[in-house]
C-alpha cells in the first residue's frame, strides 16, 4: 500500500535497547521484563503487571486465573476483535453477547443486566478502538451483581475514563502490543491487576506452571507464554515515549476530524468530555444511506488507489465457528450489525503526515461521491 493502514513508531532508542539486550547475554527471564512490567503497572495505577507473549494469551490466562470454566457464562461484546470472545471459548465457557452503544461502540451498559443469568460468572469488556465510554458504568454493574470484570484493554493503552486509566478497571486488565497498537513490542501483552493471588497465578501460567525458582518443579498445568527480554526492551522504551506517541496519534486523528467533519455521508468518532481516547485506529462510519456492499466497494476502490483500509470489525456472533454452535442469527444484535456493515478504518499511525491525510481524505471524498452517483443512476 502506498499509504499503509498502520505502522509502528520505532526510533533509534528502541533499536539501541534491542542491541543492548543482544549484547547482555540474557535474552529471556531477566531485568527488562521486570522493568517493562513496573512501567506498565505505574501507567495503569495497578499493583501488579505480568508480561506475556500476546494479548490473546493474556486474556486466556485471565480467564483461568478468574476460575472460569465449563458451564459458566461470560458477558461480552460482539463488536471487537475475536480474541475477546475466544478467551471465553478457550476455557470451555459460553460467550453471551450484549449489543453496543451506537456512540461509544462499546457494550451498552443499559443492556448488560438483562443478559445476566444464574450461570453468569464474568464480564469481558472491551474499549473498542481505544474508547473508554461506558467502562465506569460496566464496573458498577459487575460490582452490584458480584461478577468478575476482566477489562480487555488491548486497544486502549494510555487512555482515561475520567481520572481512571484504561487498564485500572475490574479484577484484571489485559493489553496487547502487536505492531498496530499504540505501543508495540513486536508481539506481546500484559496482564495488570491489584489482586496478589491473581497475579501469582498468571505468573505461574505463563512459566510452565512454576511457582518458584526451581526449573523442573511444576505446581500446576502451565504454558510458555513468556515475553522475551528483546520484546520487553522495546516495550520499555515505548512506555517512556508514551506521551509523545499518543500526542502524535492525537494530532493525526485531528487532521482527519478537521477535514471530514463537514462530510455529510460520514459519522466520525464521538467522544464525550470525560473520555480521553487513546487513538488506536481511525474508524469512520458511512451514514445509513449506505450498506455493507457499498462499504466493501469503497474499501476496494481505496485499496486500488494504494490506500490501506479495512472493515473493523465484522460481528463476532456471526463468525461461523461461534454462530453455528451457539445458534446466533443475523438480526440478534442489530446495532452491532448495522454499525459493522458501514465502518471504514482509514490509514492511521503517529507518523502519518498532513499531506498523507489530505490525500486519503481527497480520495475518500471522490470514492464516496462516485458511489453516491452510481446509486442515483440505479434508482432513477
Ligand atoms: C480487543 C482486542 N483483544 C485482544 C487482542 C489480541 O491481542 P494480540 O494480537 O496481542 O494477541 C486484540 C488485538 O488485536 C484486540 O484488539
Amino acid at each position: 500500500m502506498h499509504i499503509p493502514l498502520s505502522q509502528p513508531d520505532i526510533t533509534q532508542k528502541e533499536i539501541d535497547a534491542v542491541i543492548d539486550v543482544m549484547q547482555s547475554g540474557t535474552l529471556s527471564i531477566g531485568p527488562r521484563v521486570v522493568e517493562f512490567e513496573n512501567k506498565v503497572a505505574a501507567v495503569t495505577h495497578r499493583r501488579h503487571a505480568v508480561a506475556v507473549s500476546s494479548g490473546t494469551v493474556g486474556l486466556h490466562a485471565a480467564m483461568i486465573a478468574a476460575g472460569i470454566g465449563p458451564g459458566d457464562e461470560v458477558i461480552t461484546t460482539p463488536f471487537s476483535f475475536v480474541a475477546s470472545a475466544n478467551c471465553i471459548l478457550y476455557v470451555g465457557a459460553k460467550p453471551v453477547f450484549v449489543d453496543i452503544d451506537m456512540q461509544t461502540l462499546n457494550m451498552d451498559p443499559a443492556k448488560i443486566e438483562a443478559a445476566i443469568t444464574p450461570r453468569t460468572k464474568a464480564i469481558v469488556a472491551v474499549e473498542a478502538f481505544g474508547h473508554p465510554g461506558g467502562m465506569i458504568e460496566t464496573e458498577q454493574i459487575a460490582q452490584r451483581n458480584e461478577l468478575i470484570l476482566i477489562e480487555d484493554s488491548c486497544e486502549g493503552f494510555g487512555g482515561f475514563a475520567g481520572a481512571r486509566p484504561i487498564g485500572s478497571f475490574g479484577r484484571a486488565s489485559v493489553f496487547g502490543f502487536y505492531p498496530n497498537k499504540q505501543i508495540t513490542t513486536g508481539e506481546g501483552g500484559m496482564i495488570v491487576t491489584d489482586d496478589d493471588r491473581f497475579a501469582d497465578t498468571c505468573r505461574a501460567l505463563r512459566n510452565q506452571g512454576r511457582e518458584g525458582m526451581a526449573w523442573l518443579a511444576h505446581q500446576r498445568l502451565g504454558y510458555n507464554w513468556r515475553l522475551s527480554e528483546i520484546n520487553a526492551a522495546i516495550g520499555s522504551v515505548q512506555v517512556d515515549r508514551l506521551e509523545e506517541i499518543l500526542e502524535n496519534r492525537r494530532r493525526v486523528a485531528h487532521f482527519y476530524i478537521d477535514r471530514l467533519i463537514d462530510n455529510r455521508y460520514l459519522i466520525l468518532p464521538t467522544i464525550s468530555d470525560d473520555d480521553h481516547m487513546s487513538w488506536f485506529v481511525f474508524v469512520v462510519r458511512l451514514n445509513d444511506l449506505f450498506g455493507p456492499t457499498d462499504r466493501d466497494d469503497i474499501i476496494k476502490a481505496l485499496r486500488a488507489e494504494g490506500i490501506g483500509t479495512n472493515n473493523y470489525f465484522p460481528p463476532i456472533h456471526l463468525q461461523p465457528y461461534i454462530q453455528q454452535p451457539f445458534g446466533y442469527q443475523p438480526g440478534d444484535f442489530p446495532i452491532t450489525e448495522s454499525v459493522s456493515g458501514r465502518t471504514l478504518a482509514l490509514p492511521f499511525h503517529g507518523k502519518l503526515s498532513e499531506a498523507d491525510v489530505e490525500q486519503v481524505v481527497r480520495t475518500l471524498n471522490e470514492v464516496i461521491s462516485n458511489t453516491v452517483s452510481v446509486r442515483k443512476e440505479r434508482k432513477y
